[in-house]
């Protein structure tokens, strides 16, 4: 007889941990696709006043060049650092290719920096708030970012490679806080719009979901890099499974975001 072919726990761990990259990478880049075509078409087709053809907090304002320079840039750096960020956790690339890992870090790493700080500026000097939850969840959101990146980039200069990992890992889940948060409120609405429950900026739900994209990511991270320390089989099929369902939730998050959000936002006339 065959023996019936067994998971290892090791397996099981690198599994859920692959099928979480697979699948926030889609989401993400769906999202790096969405800022490209909407941002990018809009300022380089030099329609500026378009880009209030969708909802934002200020967006674009006549005569304020400075405010919308900063929002334009904002968004725009946020597709770049978005898309940089997946390359590298790539391991077979920062093995193969080291050169690479370390300039698209570096550019990760400033990117990040420039994009918390002029979020920073967005919320705090040109006065886009949503509300004081949100406003206290995204302004620590982007304080972290200021502190993991720079801890990434020391920790890199360092050459301590197992800080630098964890402190990179931390600043790419901050860095995507603003996706996850994306992510968080399309999985509430698919839940609660069939209960007739409304999301509004100041509920509890919007300013759960906020707290959520970023505080859940690090906490899932800091059980994952425990897990990988220890030896102990059932805590890494946990661990695999639970990212398998994690997934599957981005993967369906995502697919949401890409219908409701993205797609209506690029076709003009359609935008909620
Ligand atoms: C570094 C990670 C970040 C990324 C990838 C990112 C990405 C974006 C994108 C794509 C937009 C445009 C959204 C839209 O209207 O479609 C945006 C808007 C905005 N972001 Fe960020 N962001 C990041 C960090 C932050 C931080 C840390 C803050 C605040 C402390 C912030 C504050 C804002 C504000 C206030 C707006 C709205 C501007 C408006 O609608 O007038 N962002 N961000």
């Amino acid at each position: 007889m065959t023996p019936i072919p067994t998971l290892s726990p090791t397996r099981a761990l690198q599994l859920g941990a692959s099928a979480w990259f697979v699948a926030a990478t889609l989401g993400q880049w769906a999202f790096v696709l969405f800022i490209l075509a909407f941002f990018g078409g809009h300022t380089l087709g030099g329609d500026l006043a378009g880009l209030n053809d969708k909802p934002h907090v200020t967006g674009y304002v006549p005569g304020d060049t400075f405010g919308n320079l900063q929002f334009i840039a904002h968004a725009l750096m946020g597709g770049i650092v978005t898309f940089s960020g997946t390359w590298q956790l790539i391991p077979a690339l920062r093995r193969r290719w080291p050169h690479i890992h370390r300039w698209n870090g570096r550019l990760f790493l400033g990117i990040s920096l420039l994009g918390a700080l002029s979020g920073l500026y967005l919320t705090w000097i040109r006065g886009s708030r949503l509300g004081t939850g949100s406003n206290v969840s995204i302004t620590l959101n982007g304080l972290l970012i200021l502190v993991f990146a720079t801890m990434a980039w020391r920790s890199a200069l360092k050459r301590d490679f197992v800080r630098h990992r964890r402190h990179a890992l931390r600043a790419f889940l901050l860095v995507n806080g603003v996706w996850f948060l994306r992510i968080g409120i399309m999985l509430a609405g698919l839940v609660l719009a069939p209960l007739g429950v409304e999301i509004n900026y100041q509920g509890v739900v919007f300013v759960g979901v906020s707290f959520a994209s970023w505080v859940l990511p690090l906490a899932v991270l800091e059980l994952y890099l425990r897990v990988e320390r220890s030896q102990r089989a059932a805590p890494r099929y946990a661990m695999g499974g639970t990212l398998g369902v994690l997934a599957l939730l981005i993967l369906t998050g995502s697919a949401a975001a890409v219908a409701f959000m993205w797609l209506p936002a690029l076709s003009p006339g359609s935008a909620p």
